[in-house]
Parts: C-alpha cells; sequence; structure tokens
C-alpha cells in the first residue's frame, strides 16, 4: 500500500543547498517537501567548510537567517597569501567596494536553516529510506520513498536534486544527454580542529616547499588548520606532534609567527576534486549544489555555489509560480553553470598555485612563485582574486 500524496517542488537532500531552496520558496509561497536520507543529528554533525561569500551572508540576512550569523559569524575583511616565509595581504573590503566574508561553518547554517524550517511548519523528512525518482521526462514528476514505516509516491511540478555528489538525481540524466568533467588531484587535506586561540585574526594560505598549508577558524577559542598530504594518507599516519610541525614549519614566518598549539578535537581526511556535469536541468528535473558539480576547498566555494544555484532556481521559480512566466526556468542551466564554471576556474587556479605536485620541477615551482608574486604584488592582480574570493555577481535572467 502506497499512500499518494502532491506538492509543488519536491527537493532531495536537507543539506545546504535544498534546505535554502525550501526556505526560500516558503517565503515566496511556493510548498515544497524536502526529504532526506540520513538523521537531523547526522546532517547537524557533519563538519565541512566555513567560509561565507558576502552574497551568501546576504541572501541569508534578507531572508530572516541573519541573527545568529550576525551574532557568532567573524566577518574578515581581508586574507593572507603566505610563500617565502612571508605574507601579503588581500584587502578585500578596499578592493571589492566593501565587500567582505563570513566565517561561520556549513554545520552551524544546516542548524540554522533546519531549526528555522521546523518553525515555519515546512516539511523536511529526515531519516526516509527508498528514496527513487521518476518520471522527470515528463509533466507529472514523481518520487517514492519510506518514512516513518509508511510508503509514499508523492507527486510535484518540479523536483530538484539537492542529494549531493554520491545521490541518486543526476543518474536521472541519460548518458546520452549527460557530460561530465572531471579532475582528481593527486593529493589530499588534512583538516583539524583544535582548542586553541586563533593566533592571528585572517586565513592564512600557504605555499610552500614541503605542500600547501592553510590557517583557518571556527571561533575565537577554535583554530581550523589543514595540511596537504598524501591521497593514500590516512589521519592516524599524523600524530599530534608531526602535525604541529609540518604547521609550525608550512604557516611560520620569517618573523617568528607560528599558530598557536592546543588539543586537537577533530581530525579527517578531505580528498580534492573538481567536477561539473551539464546539463543542471533535464525535463522536469533541477540540480543544485554538490549533485552538480564538487570543487576542492582551496578558494572555499563549495557551499557558496550550492547557495548561488539556490538563489538563481528560487527567482527562477517565484517568476513562474507568481507570473506563470517559463524564462527563468528556461536559463537556469545557462546562469548557474556560468558561475559555477568561474567558481571551478578560481577553486582551480588557487589549488595549482599553491599546492606541491609529484608531476613538478624545480621550473614549476618558480611558475608557482612568479605567479604569487605577481597576484599579491599588483593591485589587479590582489583585484582579481579579491573579487573572486568574496564571490562574483549573480547573473539576471
Ligand atoms: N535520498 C535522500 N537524501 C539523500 C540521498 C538520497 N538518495 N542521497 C544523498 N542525500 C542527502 C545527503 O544525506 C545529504 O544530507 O543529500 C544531502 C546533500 O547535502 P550536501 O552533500 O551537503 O550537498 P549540498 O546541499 O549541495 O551542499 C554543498 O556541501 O560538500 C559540501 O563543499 C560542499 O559546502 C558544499 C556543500
Ligand atoms: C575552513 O575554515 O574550513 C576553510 C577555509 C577556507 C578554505 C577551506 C576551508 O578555503
Amino acid at each position: 500500500m502506497t499512500t499518494p500524496i502532491r506538492t509543488q517542488v519536491c527537493i532531495i537532500g536537507a543539506g545546504p543547498a535544498g534546505l535554502l531552496l525550501s526556505h526560500l520558496l516558503h517565503l515566496n509561497g511556493i510548498e515544497s517537501v524536502v526529504i532526506e536520507a540520513r538523521s537531523r543529528d547526522y546532517c547537524e554533525a557533519r563538519v565541512r567548510a566555513g567560509v561565507l561569500e558576502q552574497g551568501s551572508v546576504d541572501i541569508l540576512t534578507e531572508s530572516g537567517l541573519g541573527e545568529r550569523l550576525s551574532r557568532e559569524g567573524l566577518r574578515h575583511t581581508g586574507f593572507e597569501m603566505h610563500f617565502r616565509g612571508q605574507r601579503h595581504r588581500i584587502a578585500l573590503d578596499e578592493l571589492t567596494g566593501g565587500k567582505a566574508i563570513t566565517v561561520y561553518g556549513q554545520q552551524e547554517v544546516v542548524k540554522d536553516l533546519i531549526a528555522r524550517r521546523i518553525a515555519d511548519q515546512g516539511q523536511v523528512l529526515f531519516d526516509s529510506s527508498d528514496v527513487s525518482v521518476h518520471n522527470v521526462e515528463t509533466d507529472s514528476p514523481m518520487v517514492r520513498y519510506q518514512h516513518g514505516g509508511i510508503a509514499y509516491e508523492l507527486s510535484c511540478d518540479y523536483l530538484v536534486g539537492c542529494d549531493g555528489f554520491h545521490g541518486i538525481c543526476r543518474r536521472q540524466i541519460p548518458s546520452s544527454v549527460l557530460k561530465t568533467y572531471d579532475r582528481v588531484y593527486p593529493f589530499s587535506w588534512l583538516g583539524i580542529l583544535a582548542e586553541a586561540a586563533p593566533a592571528q585574526h585572517e586565513l592564512i594560505y600557504a605555499h610552500h616547499e614541503r605542500g600547501f598549508a592553510l590557517f583557518s577558524m571556527r571561533s575565537p577559542k577554535i583554530t581550523r588548520l589543514y595540511v596537504q598530504c598524501a591521497n593514500d594518507d590516512r589521519a592516524e599516519n599524523w600524530s599530534d606532534d608531526r602535525l604541529w610541525n609540518e604547521l609550525t614549519i608550512r604557516l611560520g614566518t620569517k618573523e617568528g609567527w607560528v599558530p598557536n598549539i592546543g588539543p586537537i578535537i577533530q581530525k579527517g581526511i578531505t580528498p580534492m576534486r573538481s567536477f561539473v556535469c551539464a546539463p543542471m536541468r533535464h525535463g522536469r528535473l533541477f540540480l543544485a549544489g554538490d549533485a552538480a558539480h564538487i570543487v576542492p576547498p582551496t578558494g572555499a566555494k563549495g557551499m557558496n555555489l550550492a547557495v548561488s544555484d539556490v538563489i538563481v532556481l528560487s527567482r527562477a521559480m517565484e517568476m513562474f509560480y507568481k507570473r506563470g512566466n517559463t524564462r527563468g526556468l528556461e536559463r537556469y542551466n545557462d546562469i548557474a553553470l556560468r558561475r559555477v564554471w568561474k567558481g571551478e576556474r578560481f577553486s582551480w587556479h588557487m589549488t595549482s598555485m599553491l599546492h606541491t605536485f609529484p608531476e613538478h620541477d624545480p621550473f614549476h615551482e618558480q611558475m608557482q612563485l612568479a605567479e604569487l608574486d605577481y597576484y599579491t604584488g599588483s593591485v589587479a592582480g590582489r583585484t582579481a582574486l579579491a573579487e573572486n574570493y568574496v564571490g562574483l555577481p549573480i547573473e539576471e535572467f
């Protein structure tokens, strides 16, 4: 026995993409159901990136989700590029007419979104199972799933795959239509959270002959740090002593600055990949966020691209439901993809400029250093980094 139900927009996945879309649709009077395979606790606990572009902060704030973000988020008006033992500041606000980034963990964004969706009586169905997607090429798409021991058949006008890289929605696009672009990098990041006050108030991206390192933070008491490691490396291979030693060497300056050391409370390896699928729409199925694209974390673009996809899609749906105009829905693929590719380019460039590659020789290293000299030494170079880092504008339909 299956129970037939109906909604306007069915969203698969309760990550930042699916939750924000559901919230923005609700503000426009559009009904949605979010189907999520995992538990609420699991979704709220996943530690991921933590940098919000100016546009991401703006949309969260404008849509009523800025309260804790403005209190606990750390607004940064610059970041540092570090090479040859010296730091070079990129003054984001001065170079972009007052824009900045905000450090606020992705799981905090997810917690705020879930709390708000529940307060607004939104339907977020955690712990759903046997989720399958049907009829996306017809006018009546449908999702089957089990929830609370009951089998449902949910019909909708549109279906949105926000189900991450390993989700089921991208697979609905026939291989004759789907084109994928993929690059797996020959290194990973080992990331830690340490109970230590950040020894510097802005992020530091470090180029070093021993490999890349990143200094970041989560709060005035928690430092977030990463070191480049091998793809087959394991967190257990990195004792606390080895990690602090490596971080100190890679991030330390000629003037003697080193990160503060403290107890390590979380350790994990992040693989590095660039991936894009096109199109991001097939029939009545739309893809948003990691379901359609992955970036290496070097540009801090992952969550921000998910947010910008959803901004474009929610505007398109508003245009359709309020005015019967399908132009936005028709333009979604082009507009979202163009911005995605620019985010991909920036993440790939930052990754290429800052890491050591196994195939690199001394010539390559000099090319990286010359590139870093150029991008930090000229106003044009710094502006290019800054405008990408705070987030490029979103095109209108
Ligand atoms: N049915 C239901 N839910 C599913 C299914 C399925 N078959 N497959 C995956 N999901 C859920 C996952 O459990 C997850 O909660 O979809 C959600 C996808 O969320 P995210 O992976 O967080 O993806 P997205 O919302 O696009 O956010 C992108 O996540 O990986 C980071 O760097 C990335 O910051 C970026 C952000
Ligand atoms: C983080 O704080 O986790 C972080 C910051 C910047 C990045 C990637 C990750 O580019």
